[in-house]
């Protein structure tokens, strides 16, 4: 249900959870002050409650609430991409966060996003901590419709239309005397180099059994439909995920990702196209997966291939083994 601002301001003041835009993704918000909203946060996703939440906040020295502890580049860093999509993981003073919020860290994640109107709120109620607008384990939501197909009718959402990025923030942290990627995102990691001199790396797999941050062991991003990685293009049959510019001779249908030329538009409609196949009931797909893996097209590959990862969901949430 779309709500003002001035609604979204109460029910967050008065302690409730309302889904905002930010320009990756919608995100779920409560006041970082009102811990009962914070659980509610984990209970209405069924988020793992080791799954700890970024600190969106709208100024940079906001973050002197939490640490004083700042890596090389720091600045540099947040003054070239805040507001924008990157995360950075920072050490904490342990008291000064919610332990939920943190899931019990030394450190937590934080932004500044790039969205007049949740800018506007955090300027009003002050730091929100918010995960991704979707059921655990599902795409993001990249339109308010999306909010609503997870979350009911009902719940409460400020809509700023369609999400620019389309994939979500790109996670930083510092160890070893370098900043690392501990997941793929919205900045390629090419984009980097300009302020830091050189590519961070990304670190620790997908299934590592102890990955930076700790959403990485969980499945993510997956629609129903099983589907199927094909790095050869000609061989992709079936329905399939592919480009406007190929021809796909096997196929009984072609679903579109967009054009081979341009990432953007790719990876702002991945997750609307993930979820359509829900919606069309489409039980198998096969995704074409012949494309570069430079610039945000590492980010679209590594999100199509969780999307692909089949695990059945369990009462131990949706692990990956
Ligand atoms: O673009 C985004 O980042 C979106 C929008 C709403 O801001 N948010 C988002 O949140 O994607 P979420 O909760 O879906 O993903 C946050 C990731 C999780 O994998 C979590 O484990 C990791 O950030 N994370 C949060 N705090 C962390 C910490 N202190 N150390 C390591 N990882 C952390
Ligand atoms: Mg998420």
């Amino acid at each position: 249900m779309q709500i003002s601002l001035s609604k979204a301001y109460q029910l967050l003041m008065s302690g409730q959870v309302v889904a905002v835009p930010t320009e990756t993704v919608y995100g779920l918000a409560a006041s970082i002050e009102r811990p009962a909203a914070i659980d509610q946060i984990f209970t209405l996703k069924g988020r793992p409650s080791n799954n700890p939440l970024i600190i969106h906040i709208a100024k940079t020295e906001q973050i002197l609430a939490y640490t004083h502890s700042f890596p090389k580049d720091f600045m540099n860093l947040a003054k070239t991409f805040w507001p924008g999509p990157l995360t950075m993981i920072l050490p904490i003073d342990p008291a000064s966060v919610p332990v939920r919020a943190c899931a019990g860290l030394p450190t937590a994640a934080f932004r500044i996003p790039h969205h007049s109107l949740t800018l506007a709120l955090l300027e009003w109620v002050g730091p929100l901590v918010m995960p991704s607008a979707n059921l655990s384990g599902k795409p993001s939501a990249t339109r308010r419709e999306h909010v609503e197909a997870d979350f009911g009718k009902e719940f409460p959402v400020v809509d700023g239309g369609v999400c620019g990025h389309g994939v979500e923030s790109t996670i930083i942290h510092y160890s070893e005397k370098c900043w690392q990627i501990a997941r793929l995102g919205a900045i390629p990691a090419e984009a980097f180099e300009s302020v830091l001199g050189y590519i961070p790396e990304k670190v620790n797999g997908d299934r590592g059994t102890h990955p930076i941050c700790p959403g990485q062991l969980y499945r993510h991003y997956a629609p129903k439909a099983r589907l199927n990685l094909c790095s050869d293009w000609e061989q992709c049959q079936g329905i399939v995920l592919g480009f406007s510019e190929r021809h796909y001779t096997k196929a009984r249908r072609v679903l579109t990702m967009g054009t081979i030329s341009c990432p953007e538009q790719v990876a702002e409609s991945l997750y609307a196209l993930l979820r359509q196949l829900d919606v069309e009931g489409i039980e198998e797909a096969c995704v074409d997966l012949d494309f570069p893996r430079n610039g945000l097209w590492a980010t679209i590959a590594e999100r199509l291939s969780k999307a692909a990862l089949h695990v059945p969901l369990s009462s131990e949430e949706n692990r990956v083994p």
